[in-house]
């Protein structure tokens, strides 16, 4: 069974990261301080340098542990060119501790290979040139094996790295390194969904997990939760890691308005697919309805009709659409739709997450990513990082929509309230689905 299956890590909602999974952060002059001799000191040293080794080494197994049931074969493929091979996305999470903590940080280091800079670079300009996205499917070579050799070859000089450094060297590096495995929980989202896309594309549906199924709602409590009108700080204000984009924390008016306290599911995505919901232009916007008609969409991605009845393609492979379970795999452009034909309206960011930071939302995390009706902008005063990580999210700040929460395919440990995921708004192969917002009675 997929561990990500079972709902043990669903509950609370997470306002900060999971307790235990990442070491406590502290300002290294802090941590020195408590500790009023030399031999403490070191001690204490040593086991935040052990306990970032082992936080290394689980991240990075979970990796493995998402491709350990796809043959070579499976590994190679790319669907689309949104999606990538699992074996790039093995890859690729590699040379980012290569390029940006190993080659700067690490004299002695030598590096696996020369021309996997070009080949695993993924977008970052400033890193030099690299290999187009859309024929990362027409790498065969280096085959799974190798990176699997790489992933070892890194993993190997990473952690010697943290072993040998000085106190003040380890403080810089172990921030690029924090960046490094947060950025794999990412890529380990991606590989579910972009295998996922792969098989659905195989016409014997092969299953990426037969034991997997879609995590069932939670009861409804009532059905909205009202937001009276207030200034609200949102942004990222807790300890631990965060992307730039949360950043600052700044004030925002939100309300009067009510969220629903529960998501979409199958059953109202079916009374709207019913109802001619996919072939009322009044429903949509511009864009979605040339997209609409460019894609012929008449359901939900991964959705096939078989004998008269609706069944999703999921990880567990083809299954007949459960009414009760959450809506997923929906562009922003339908989400819109289905919001408009509901007579409601997609919640803003802003008001996602005060309700979330205030425990109103059901199925927050760990279901699906909730789309919102806020356009991916940079917050006041946000200033992305120097130098080629400052291309990690500033640039994508245009055309995209943020969505909300968490989902199945992430990680527990990578969920929070502040977080902001974004995607374009024809997008609909990841865990996507919605709630709605509606003026207050
Ligand atoms: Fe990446």
């Amino acid at each position: 069974m997929h561990p990500e299956v079972d709902r043990k890590h669903r509950g609370p909602a997470p306002l900060r990261q999971s307790d235990g999974f990442w070491p406590e952060r502290h300002d290294a002059n802090a941590r020195h301080e408590r500790h009023d001799t030399s031999a403490l000191r070191a001690w204490a040293q040593s086991e935040w340098v052990k306990a970032w080794i082992q936080t290394y080494r689980n991240v990075r197994a979970e990796t493995e542990r998402r491709a350990a049931s796809l043959s070579p074969e499976d590994q190679v493929v790319q669907s689309m060119p949104d999606a990538s091979p699992i074996k790039w996305h093995r890859a690729h999470t590699t040379w980012f501790f290569e390029q940006f903590v190993l080659v700067p940080h690490a004299p002695s280091y030598r590096g696996y290979d020369p021309r996997f800079a070009f080949l695993f670079n993924s977008y970052y300009v400033a890193a030099g040139p690299r290999h187009a996205r859309p024929k990362r499917g027409l790498v065969t070579r280096p085959d799974a094996a190798e990176v699997t050799r790489y992933r070892a070859h890194v993993d190997e000089a990473v952690a010697h790295l943290l072993a040998d450094a000085a106190p003040d060297v380890f403080d810089r590096v172990i921030a690029l390194v924090e960046t490094g495995l947060n950025h794999e929980q990412q890529h380990q989202e991606l590989m579910l969904t972009d295998i996922l896309h792969a098989f659905s594309e195989n016409p014997t549906a092969p299953a990426y997990d037969p034991d997997w199924r879609w995590p069932r709602c939670a009861a409804p409590r009532s059905e909205w939760c009202e937001l009276p009108e207030g200034i609200h700080t949102v942004g990222h204000q807790a300890h631990g890691f965060c992307f730039d984009n949360e950043t600052p924390a700044h004030r925002a008016l939100v309300g009067p308005v009510r969220l629903a306290r529960n998501l979409v599911t199958n059953g109202e995505w079916l009374a709207f697919m019913r109802d001619g919901g996919y072939a009322r232009p009044e429903l949509w916007l511009s864009d979605g309805w040339a997209t609409v008609a460019a894609e012929a969409w008449t359901a939900p991605g991964h959705w096939r009709e078989i004998d008269g009845r609706w069944h999703g393609f999921t990880l567990g492979g083809l299954s007949p659409i459960d009414e009760e379970l959450p809506v997923g795999h929906v562009s922003y452009y339908e989400a819109d739709a289905f919001a408009r034909w509901a007579g409601r309206h997609l919640p803003s960011e802003a008001e996602w997450e005060v309700a979330a930071r205030a425990g109103e939302l059901e199925d927050a995390f760990g279901v699906v990513w909730q789309w919102t009706r806020s356009a991916y902008c940079p917050y006041p005063g946000y200033r992305p990082a120097a130098g080629a990580l400052g291309e990690y999210n500033g640039k994508f700040m245009v055309n995209q929509m943020v969505l909300r929460g968490s989902s199945i395919a992430t990680s527990p440990s990578h969920a929070r309230v502040s977080y902001r995921n974004f995607f374009y708004p024809a997008a609909r192969w990841q865990f996507t689905g919605l709630r709605l917002a509606d003026f207050p009675t």
